[in-house]
Protein backbone atom coordinates (compact mmCIF):
# COMPACT_ATOMS: atom_id res chain seq x y z
CA UNK A 1 0.00 0.00 0.00
CA UNK A 2 2.50 2.39 0.51
CA UNK A 3 4.64 1.14 -2.19
CA UNK A 4 1.77 2.09 -4.40
CA UNK A 5 1.71 4.78 -3.18
CA UNK A 6 4.97 5.81 -3.24
CA UNK A 7 4.96 4.34 -7.05
CA UNK A 8 2.27 6.56 -7.67
CA UNK A 9 4.06 9.33 -6.56
CA UNK A 10 6.87 8.53 -8.54
CA UNK A 11 5.38 8.73 -11.59
CA UNK A 12 3.60 11.82 -11.21
CA UNK A 13 7.12 13.27 -10.41
CA UNK A 14 8.03 11.75 -13.19
CA UNK A 15 5.42 12.69 -15.25
CA UNK A 16 5.72 16.36 -14.08
CA UNK A 17 9.45 16.64 -14.58
CA UNK A 18 8.47 15.41 -18.43
CA UNK A 19 5.98 18.32 -18.37
CA UNK A 20 8.71 20.69 -17.06
CA UNK A 21 10.92 19.31 -19.72
CA UNK A 22 8.92 19.71 -22.65
CA UNK A 23 7.93 23.21 -21.16
CA UNK A 24 11.20 24.37 -20.83
CA UNK A 25 11.78 23.17 -25.11
CA UNK A 26 9.20 25.20 -25.39
CA UNK A 27 9.96 28.14 -23.94
CA UNK A 28 13.95 27.65 -25.23
CA UNK A 29 12.05 27.40 -28.75
CA UNK A 30 9.60 30.41 -28.23
CA UNK A 31 12.99 32.41 -27.31
CA UNK A 32 14.59 31.09 -30.18
CA UNK A 33 11.98 32.11 -32.25
CA UNK A 34 11.14 35.80 -30.48
CA UNK A 35 15.28 36.05 -31.39
CA UNK A 36 14.95 35.52 -34.74
CA UNK A 37 11.81 37.89 -34.96
CA UNK A 38 13.74 40.24 -33.00
CA UNK A 39 16.10 40.41 -35.49
CA UNK A 40 13.79 40.73 -38.61
CA UNK A 41 12.06 43.21 -37.16
CA UNK A 42 15.76 45.05 -36.66
CA UNK A 43 16.52 44.07 -39.96
CA UNK A 44 12.71 45.29 -41.30
CA UNK A 45 12.97 48.70 -39.45
CA UNK A 46 17.32 49.03 -41.11
CA UNK A 47 15.83 48.03 -44.62
CA UNK A 48 13.15 50.83 -44.21
CA UNK A 49 14.98 53.46 -42.49
CA UNK A 50 17.25 53.39 -45.47
CA UNK A 51 14.71 53.20 -48.24
CA UNK A 52 13.03 56.36 -46.33
CA UNK A 53 16.78 58.24 -46.52
CA UNK A 54 17.27 57.02 -50.09
CA UNK A 55 13.58 58.13 -50.99
CA UNK A 56 14.69 61.83 -48.81
CA UNK A 57 17.69 61.79 -51.36
CA UNK A 58 15.38 61.03 -54.34
CA UNK A 59 13.56 63.60 -53.49
CA UNK A 60 15.74 66.44 -53.13
CA UNK A 61 17.71 65.15 -56.47
CA UNK A 62 14.06 65.75 -57.79
CA UNK A 63 13.88 69.09 -56.44
CA UNK A 64 17.14 70.39 -57.89
CA UNK A 65 16.52 68.58 -61.10
CA UNK A 66 13.21 70.52 -60.97
CA UNK A 67 14.91 73.76 -60.25
CA UNK A 68 17.67 73.27 -63.08
CA UNK A 69 15.18 72.60 -64.93
CA UNK A 70 13.16 75.16 -63.97
CA UNK A 71 16.18 77.67 -64.86
CA UNK A 72 16.62 76.23 -68.29
CA UNK A 73 13.22 76.63 -69.43
CA UNK A 74 13.38 80.23 -68.44
CA UNK A 75 16.85 80.80 -69.99
CA UNK A 76 15.65 79.05 -73.04
CA UNK A 77 12.08 81.00 -73.39
CA UNK A 78 13.95 84.34 -72.80
CA UNK A 79 16.08 83.34 -76.20
CA UNK A 80 13.52 82.03 -77.95
CA UNK A 81 11.78 85.61 -77.13
CA UNK A 82 14.74 86.89 -78.47
CA UNK A 83 14.91 84.90 -81.49
CA UNK A 84 11.38 85.46 -82.74
CA UNK A 85 11.79 89.35 -81.94
CA UNK A 86 15.11 89.41 -84.10
CA UNK A 87 12.93 86.79 -86.46
CA UNK A 88 10.08 89.36 -86.90
CA UNK A 89 12.06 92.29 -87.37
CA UNK A 90 14.16 90.40 -90.28
CA UNK A 91 10.34 89.73 -91.53
CA UNK A 92 9.67 93.48 -91.21
CA UNK A 93 12.80 94.45 -92.85
CA UNK A 94 12.14 92.06 -95.63
CA UNK A 95 8.10 93.28 -96.02
CA UNK A 96 9.83 96.54 -96.54
CA UNK A 97 12.77 95.91 -98.68
CA UNK A 98 9.74 93.78 -100.70
CA UNK A 99 7.50 96.96 -101.13
CA UNK A 100 10.44 99.16 -102.05
CA UNK A 101 11.28 96.88 -104.93
CA UNK A 102 7.69 96.90 -106.12
CA UNK A 103 7.52 100.70 -105.85
CA UNK A 104 10.69 100.89 -108.02
CA UNK A 105 9.26 98.07 -110.62
CA UNK A 106 6.21 100.13 -110.78
CA UNK A 107 8.54 103.45 -110.82
CA UNK A 108 10.29 101.25 -113.95
CA UNK A 109 6.87 100.39 -115.79
CA UNK A 110 6.45 104.10 -115.64
CA UNK A 111 9.85 104.73 -117.10
CA UNK A 112 9.39 102.43 -120.01
CA UNK A 113 6.17 103.96 -120.49
CA UNK A 114 7.81 107.98 -120.88
CA UNK A 115 10.62 106.35 -123.16
CA UNK A 116 7.80 104.62 -125.46
CA UNK A 117 5.73 107.93 -125.64
CA UNK A 118 9.00 109.95 -126.29
CA UNK A 119 9.42 107.68 -129.17
CA UNK A 120 6.10 107.62 -130.34
CA UNK A 121 6.02 112.12 -130.22
CA UNK A 122 9.38 111.67 -132.34
CA UNK A 123 7.01 110.93 -135.67
CA UNK A 124 4.28 113.68 -135.59
CA UNK A 125 6.14 116.35 -133.92
CA UNK A 126 9.25 115.56 -136.38
CA UNK A 127 6.89 115.64 -138.99
CA UNK A 128 5.41 118.77 -138.00
CA UNK A 129 8.40 120.78 -137.65
CA UNK A 130 10.22 119.64 -141.08
CA UNK A 131 6.57 121.22 -142.77
CA UNK A 132 6.46 124.06 -140.94
CA UNK A 133 10.47 124.57 -141.29
CA UNK A 134 9.61 124.37 -145.56
CA UNK A 135 6.27 126.48 -145.06
CA UNK A 136 8.79 129.54 -143.30
CA UNK A 137 11.04 128.92 -146.29
CA UNK A 138 8.52 129.18 -148.19
CA UNK A 139 6.59 132.60 -147.05
CA UNK A 140 9.88 134.16 -147.01
CA UNK A 141 10.78 133.46 -150.54
CA UNK A 142 7.14 135.00 -150.99
CA UNK A 143 8.12 137.38 -148.81
CA UNK A 144 11.32 138.70 -151.08
CA UNK A 145 8.95 138.39 -154.40
CA UNK A 146 6.58 140.94 -152.80
CA UNK A 147 9.47 143.29 -151.79
CA UNK A 148 11.62 142.99 -155.36
CA UNK A 149 7.88 143.43 -157.08
CA UNK A 150 8.01 140.22 -158.97
CA UNK A 151 5.57 137.96 -157.07
CA UNK A 152 3.58 136.40 -160.20
CA UNK A 153 -0.04 135.47 -159.84
CA UNK A 154 0.56 131.60 -159.99
CA UNK A 155 3.83 131.58 -157.17
CA UNK A 156 1.05 133.27 -155.24
CA UNK A 157 -1.63 130.62 -155.68
CA UNK A 158 0.97 127.79 -155.19
CA UNK A 159 1.96 129.44 -152.51
CA UNK A 160 -1.14 129.80 -151.35
CA UNK A 161 -2.28 125.64 -152.03
CA UNK A 162 1.05 124.74 -150.52
CA UNK A 163 0.24 126.78 -147.12
CA UNK A 164 -3.36 125.19 -146.53
CA UNK A 165 -1.69 121.64 -147.66
CA UNK A 166 1.20 122.18 -145.03
CA UNK A 167 -0.82 123.97 -142.81
CA UNK A 168 -3.25 121.10 -142.48
CA UNK A 169 -0.41 118.19 -142.21
CA UNK A 170 1.35 120.27 -139.30
CA UNK A 171 -2.34 120.06 -137.42
CA UNK A 172 -2.91 116.80 -138.30
CA UNK A 173 0.42 115.87 -137.17
CA UNK A 174 0.17 118.05 -133.66
CA UNK A 175 -3.22 116.63 -133.04
CA UNK A 176 -1.64 113.17 -133.18
CA UNK A 177 0.70 114.59 -131.10
CA UNK A 178 -1.40 115.91 -128.60
CA UNK A 179 -2.89 112.77 -128.80
CA UNK A 180 -0.59 110.73 -127.46
CA UNK A 181 0.29 112.84 -124.69
CA UNK A 182 -3.33 113.04 -123.46
CA UNK A 183 -2.63 109.15 -123.62
CA UNK A 184 0.04 109.36 -121.92
CA UNK A 185 -1.14 111.89 -119.11
CA UNK A 186 -4.01 109.43 -118.35
CA UNK A 187 -2.07 106.03 -117.67
CA UNK A 188 0.33 108.56 -115.93
CA UNK A 189 -2.17 109.27 -113.77
CA UNK A 190 -3.46 106.23 -113.66
CA UNK A 191 -0.31 104.34 -112.64
CA UNK A 192 1.45 106.39 -110.59
CA UNK A 193 -2.06 106.88 -107.91
CA UNK A 194 -3.64 103.84 -108.51
CA UNK A 195 -6.20 106.49 -109.77
CA UNK A 196 -9.85 104.33 -109.07
CA UNK A 197 -12.41 105.24 -111.80
CA UNK A 198 -15.34 103.69 -114.57
CA UNK A 199 -13.63 102.96 -117.59
CA UNK A 200 -14.16 101.16 -121.02
CA UNK A 201 -11.73 97.94 -120.59
CA UNK A 202 -10.84 97.97 -124.33
CA UNK A 203 -9.88 101.61 -124.19
CA UNK A 204 -7.32 100.50 -121.15
CA UNK A 205 -6.33 97.51 -123.27
CA UNK A 206 -5.76 99.90 -126.46
CA UNK A 207 -4.01 102.39 -124.61
CA UNK A 208 -1.52 99.65 -122.89
CA UNK A 209 -0.41 98.82 -126.48
CA UNK A 210 -0.12 102.03 -127.70
CA UNK A 211 2.55 102.22 -124.97
CA UNK A 212 4.25 99.41 -126.28
CA UNK A 213 3.88 99.79 -130.07
CA UNK A 214 7.07 100.70 -130.26
CA UNK A 215 8.40 97.74 -128.55
CA UNK A 216 5.83 95.61 -130.28
CA UNK A 217 6.98 96.92 -133.87
CA UNK A 218 10.92 95.89 -133.10
CA UNK A 219 9.94 92.77 -131.87
CA UNK A 220 7.88 91.58 -135.18
CA UNK A 221 5.58 90.07 -132.93
CA UNK A 222 2.15 90.17 -133.19
CA UNK A 223 -0.70 90.26 -130.20
CA UNK A 224 -4.51 89.86 -131.87
CA UNK A 225 -7.42 91.26 -130.03
CA UNK A 226 -10.92 89.69 -129.70
CA UNK A 227 -12.06 91.99 -127.09
CA UNK A 228 -16.08 92.21 -125.51
CA UNK A 229 -16.57 96.00 -126.30
CA UNK A 230 -19.10 96.86 -124.13
CA UNK A 231 -17.22 95.97 -120.81
CA UNK A 232 -17.47 98.75 -118.28
CA UNK A 233 -15.46 98.38 -115.42
CA UNK A 234 -15.23 100.50 -111.63
CA UNK A 235 -11.59 99.84 -110.89
CA UNK A 236 -7.96 100.36 -111.28
CA UNK A 237 -7.08 101.17 -114.99
CA UNK A 238 -3.35 101.82 -114.48
CA UNK A 239 -2.98 98.28 -112.07
CA UNK A 240 -4.72 96.60 -115.09
CA UNK A 241 -2.42 98.55 -118.09
CA UNK A 242 0.42 97.23 -116.04
CA UNK A 243 -0.55 93.74 -115.52
CA UNK A 244 -1.15 93.43 -119.65
CA UNK A 245 2.49 95.31 -119.75
CA UNK A 246 3.77 92.51 -117.71
CA UNK A 247 2.43 89.45 -119.58
CA UNK A 248 3.06 91.20 -123.00
CA UNK A 249 6.88 91.95 -122.48
CA UNK A 250 7.52 88.44 -120.64
CA UNK A 251 5.53 86.80 -123.51
CA UNK A 252 8.05 89.06 -125.64
CA UNK A 253 11.38 88.53 -123.39
CA UNK A 254 10.82 84.71 -122.32
CA UNK A 255 8.28 83.28 -125.27
CA UNK A 256 9.99 83.98 -128.09
CA UNK A 257 13.67 83.83 -127.30
CA UNK A 258 14.35 82.72 -130.59
CA UNK A 259 11.52 82.68 -132.47
CA UNK A 260 10.91 85.33 -135.28
CA UNK A 261 7.19 85.73 -135.40
CA UNK A 262 5.44 84.79 -132.03
CA UNK A 263 1.85 85.22 -131.46
CA UNK A 264 -0.15 86.61 -128.70
CA UNK A 265 -4.01 86.95 -127.97
CA UNK A 266 -5.87 88.74 -126.04
CA UNK A 267 -9.09 87.69 -124.82
CA UNK A 268 -12.12 89.34 -122.80
CA UNK A 269 -16.07 88.32 -121.85
CA UNK A 270 -17.93 88.72 -119.39
CA UNK A 271 -18.51 85.86 -116.84
CA UNK A 272 -22.13 83.58 -116.99
CA UNK A 273 -23.18 85.94 -113.59
CA UNK A 274 -22.69 89.51 -115.11
CA UNK A 275 -20.79 90.46 -112.94
CA UNK A 276 -16.98 89.75 -114.01
CA UNK A 277 -14.60 89.61 -116.61
CA UNK A 278 -12.17 87.03 -117.63
CA UNK A 279 -9.16 88.41 -119.74
CA UNK A 280 -7.03 85.60 -121.19
CA UNK A 281 -3.67 86.35 -122.67
CA UNK A 282 -1.90 83.72 -124.10
CA UNK A 283 1.22 82.77 -126.46
CA UNK A 284 2.63 80.00 -128.97
CA UNK A 285 5.73 80.53 -127.04
CA UNK A 286 8.45 78.20 -125.36
CA UNK A 287 5.94 77.75 -122.67
CA UNK A 288 6.95 77.10 -118.52
CA UNK A 289 7.99 73.90 -117.56
CA UNK A 290 5.74 72.61 -114.58
CA UNK A 291 8.46 72.72 -111.80
CA UNK A 292 8.71 76.73 -113.03
CA UNK A 293 4.92 77.23 -113.20
CA UNK A 294 5.02 76.53 -109.33
CA UNK A 295 7.66 79.05 -109.35
CA UNK A 296 6.08 81.64 -111.37
CA UNK A 297 4.38 84.11 -108.44
CA UNK A 298 6.77 83.76 -106.00
CA UNK A 299 8.72 87.36 -105.61
CA UNK A 300 12.66 86.67 -107.31
CA UNK A 301 12.27 83.90 -109.44
CA UNK A 302 13.37 84.43 -112.53
CA UNK A 303 15.13 82.72 -115.36
CA UNK A 304 17.09 85.49 -116.50
CA UNK A 305 19.26 86.17 -113.32
CA UNK A 306 22.17 88.74 -114.04
CA UNK A 307 20.44 89.19 -117.68
CA UNK A 308 18.01 92.19 -116.50
CA UNK A 309 15.39 89.83 -114.92
CA UNK A 310 14.51 90.51 -111.49
CA UNK A 311 11.65 88.04 -110.67
CA UNK A 312 9.61 90.70 -109.59
CA UNK A 313 6.96 91.04 -112.64
CA UNK A 314 4.60 87.96 -112.14
CA UNK A 315 4.56 88.73 -108.45
CA UNK A 316 3.51 92.37 -108.77
CA UNK A 317 0.94 90.72 -111.28
CA UNK A 318 -0.04 88.53 -109.07
CA UNK A 319 -0.30 91.07 -106.10
CA UNK A 320 -1.75 93.77 -108.47
CA UNK A 321 -4.74 91.07 -109.49
CA UNK A 322 -5.73 89.40 -106.07
CA UNK A 323 -5.86 92.92 -104.04
CA UNK A 324 -5.99 95.74 -105.63
CA UNK A 325 -8.02 94.56 -108.51
CA UNK A 326 -9.79 91.40 -105.98
CA UNK A 327 -9.66 88.65 -108.57
CA UNK A 328 -7.75 86.05 -109.51
CA UNK A 329 -5.27 84.26 -111.47
CA UNK A 330 -4.41 81.10 -113.36
CA UNK A 331 -1.56 79.79 -115.36
CA UNK A 332 -1.61 77.03 -117.77
CA UNK A 333 1.54 76.08 -119.69
CA UNK A 334 3.00 73.30 -121.92
CA UNK A 335 6.31 73.50 -122.96
CA UNK A 336 6.76 73.69 -126.20
CA UNK A 337 3.11 75.16 -126.77
CA UNK A 338 3.13 77.85 -125.05
CA UNK A 339 1.56 79.76 -121.81
CA UNK A 340 -2.11 80.92 -121.08
CA UNK A 341 -3.01 83.53 -118.12
CA UNK A 342 -6.38 83.85 -117.21
CA UNK A 343 -7.70 86.85 -115.17
CA UNK A 344 -10.93 86.84 -113.36
CA UNK A 345 -11.76 90.39 -112.33
CA UNK A 346 -14.56 91.47 -110.78
CA UNK A 347 -16.81 94.57 -112.53
CA UNK A 348 -16.47 96.56 -109.34
CA UNK A 349 -13.32 96.42 -107.80
CA UNK A 350 -13.40 95.80 -104.04
CA UNK A 351 -12.66 99.12 -101.81
CA UNK A 352 -9.90 99.63 -99.59
CA UNK A 353 -10.66 98.41 -96.15
N1 LIG B 1 5.11 84.05 -121.27
C1 LIG B 1 6.13 83.38 -120.70
N2 LIG B 1 6.74 82.36 -121.36
C2 LIG B 1 7.75 81.67 -120.80
N3 LIG B 1 8.24 81.91 -119.54
C3 LIG B 1 7.67 82.91 -118.85
C4 LIG B 1 6.60 83.69 -119.38
N4 LIG B 1 6.23 84.59 -118.43
C5 LIG B 1 7.05 84.39 -117.37
N5 LIG B 1 7.91 83.37 -117.61
C6 LIG B 1 8.89 82.81 -116.67
O1 LIG B 1 8.57 83.26 -115.36
C7 LIG B 1 9.70 83.90 -114.76
C8 LIG B 1 9.23 84.98 -113.81
O2 LIG B 1 8.66 86.08 -114.53
P1 LIG B 1 8.77 87.53 -113.93
O3 LIG B 1 8.05 88.46 -114.83
O4 LIG B 1 8.30 87.49 -112.51
O5 LIG B 1 10.32 87.81 -113.88
P2 LIG B 1 11.31 88.23 -115.07
O6 LIG B 1 10.52 88.57 -116.29
O7 LIG B 1 12.33 87.17 -115.20
O8 LIG B 1 11.97 89.52 -114.47
P3 LIG B 1 11.29 91.00 -114.38
O9 LIG B 1 9.89 90.92 -114.89
O10 LIG B 1 11.31 91.29 -112.91
O11 LIG B 1 12.17 91.85 -115.15
C9 LIG B 1 10.53 84.36 -115.92
O12 LIG B 1 11.89 84.50 -115.58
C10 LIG B 1 10.32 83.26 -116.95
O13 LIG B 1 11.15 82.16 -116.72
MG1 LIG C 1 8.88 89.87 -116.25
Amino acid sequence: MLIGGWLRSMERVDQTSQEVATANARNERLARELASTQADYHAVTERLRRQVDELQEAKWALSDANTALESRVARRTAALALANKSLSEAVQELQQAQDELVRKEKLAGLGSLVAGVAHELNTPIGTALTVSTSLCHEARQIKRHVEEGVLTRSALMHYVSDSEEMGDMVERNLRMAAEIIGHFKQMAVDQTSENRRQFVLSDVVSDTLFALSPRLRRSGHLVELALDNGICLDSYPGAISQVLSNLIINALIHAFDTRAQGHMQLHSHLTDDGQGVEIVFRDDGVGISPANQKRVFDPFFTTRLGQGGTGLGMHLVYNLVTSVLGGKIRLHSTPGMGTEICLSLPLVAPHPA
